[in-house]
């Protein structure tokens, strides 16, 4: 049966300059190198410049995915951008950077979901790219955490840093069958008890303030190799597939540990996982893309390949994407 497929065309993404390392953290509150690369995996990340928004992240990020497909932006008719660190409160930071761009058609518009923000950006395109409405898709993931991490809390502080990164997608007509590309079947879920684990104390409707990030991390952490795990399941069985075909595993940049975990409980060889954060930290909704587009650097992933993503954070949301490279 004919059915439409988003497939991935490029991938590109964009980081700052300004490296911090976790010695430079542990000038700044009472950690260690050791500490935080035991409990994470985490060495260093980067840090955007005074004046440098979460818009001109996505927008380097961007245009490296377009050069890399080959598409015009002119030919881009939908922009979305996941962030939950937006450059204003309104309007989208999606519309800045179609503008940026030069995209004149379509639509823009922003996903919120925190951590598990490019993973709905993702499943919300492919399910608007179905309808035959839009054509072209950007995807981006952009976030400038540092400005909303509370530098006194080491509990947090060092875990996060700044980035982006995006794919375009393209709607193309595909057979259905086992040996289709693009998007093959995704899964998102949210669970609003667990709101106050994992929050930002601040914002327009409340406090009239940008806030700062505040978590529970050991509660996070034992929620999210059972929800991640069960998520992934859901979505080889609704694409039939088994974690044992998946070529690359490309999670959201937590924690080294959590990641392990999951491949463990999936059955997934340690060689297939994708990590960055050892170079990154936690980027939230720039985390994957700024994976896949390392994974693309390094030829580690290439046409025909299963990639299997997935994402956790604040809410909680979560949720997984299975596509054909
Ligand atoms: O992307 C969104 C989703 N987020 C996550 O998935 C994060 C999930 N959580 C985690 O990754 C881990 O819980 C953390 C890395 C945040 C913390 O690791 P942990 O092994 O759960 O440590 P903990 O919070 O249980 O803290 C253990 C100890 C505490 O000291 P006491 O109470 O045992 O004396 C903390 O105060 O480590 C202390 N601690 C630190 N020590 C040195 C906490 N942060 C630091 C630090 N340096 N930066």
């Amino acid at each position: 049966m004919a059915v439409i497929r988003s497939v991935i065309r490029g991938v590109g993404a964009h980081l700052p300059k300004r490296i911090m390392t976790n010695d430079d953290l542990a000038k700044l509150v009472d950690t260690t190198d050791d500490w935080i690369t035991e409990r994470t995996g985490i060495k260093s990340r980067h840090i955007a410049a005074d004046g440098e928004l979460t818009s001109d992240l996505g927008i380097a990020a961007a245009r490296q995915a377009l050069v890399r497909a080959g598409i015009d932006p002119v030919e881009i008719d939908l922009v979305i951008c996941a962030t939950a660190t937006p450059d204003r409160t309104f309007p989208a930071t999606a519309v800045k950077i179609q503008a940026a761009l030069g995209v004149t058609k379509g639509a823009a518009f922003d996903v919120q979901a925190v951590c598990s923000g490019f993973i709905y950006a993702l499943t919300t395109a492919e399910a608007l790219l179905r309808t035959g409405q839009f054509h072209r898709a950007l995807v981006i993931g952009a976030e400038t955490f540092s400005r909303i991490l509370d530098w006194t809390d080491r509990g947090t502080c060092v875990l996060f840093g700044d980035g982006a990164g995006a794919v375009v997608l393209e709607a193309q007509p595909q057979t259905g069958g086992r040996e289709d590309r693009g998007i093959l079947a995704t899964r998102i879920r949210s669970d609003g008890r667990y709101e106050d684990l994992l929050y930002v104390d601040g914002g327009p409707g409340s406090t009239k303030t940008v806030g700062h990030l505040r978590m529970n991390g050991r509660e996070v952490f034992r929620h999210a190799v059972q929800k991640i795990s069960g998520v992934i399941e859901e979505t080889l069985v609704l694409s039939g597939y088994a974690a044992s075909e998946i070529d690359l595993f490309v999670p959201h940049q937590a924690n080294a540990r959590i990641l392990e975990g999951i491949a463990r409980k999936l059955g997934v060889d340690r060689d297939k996982i994708m990590m960055t954060l050892k170079r990154h930290g936690n980027t939230s909704a720039a985390s994957i893309p700024l994976a896949l587009n390392q994974a693309f650097e390094e030829h580690r992933v290439k046409e025909g390949n299963l990639v299997l993503m997935e994402a956790m954070g604040g809410g909680f949301t979560w949720g997984a994407v299975l596509a054909r490279w």
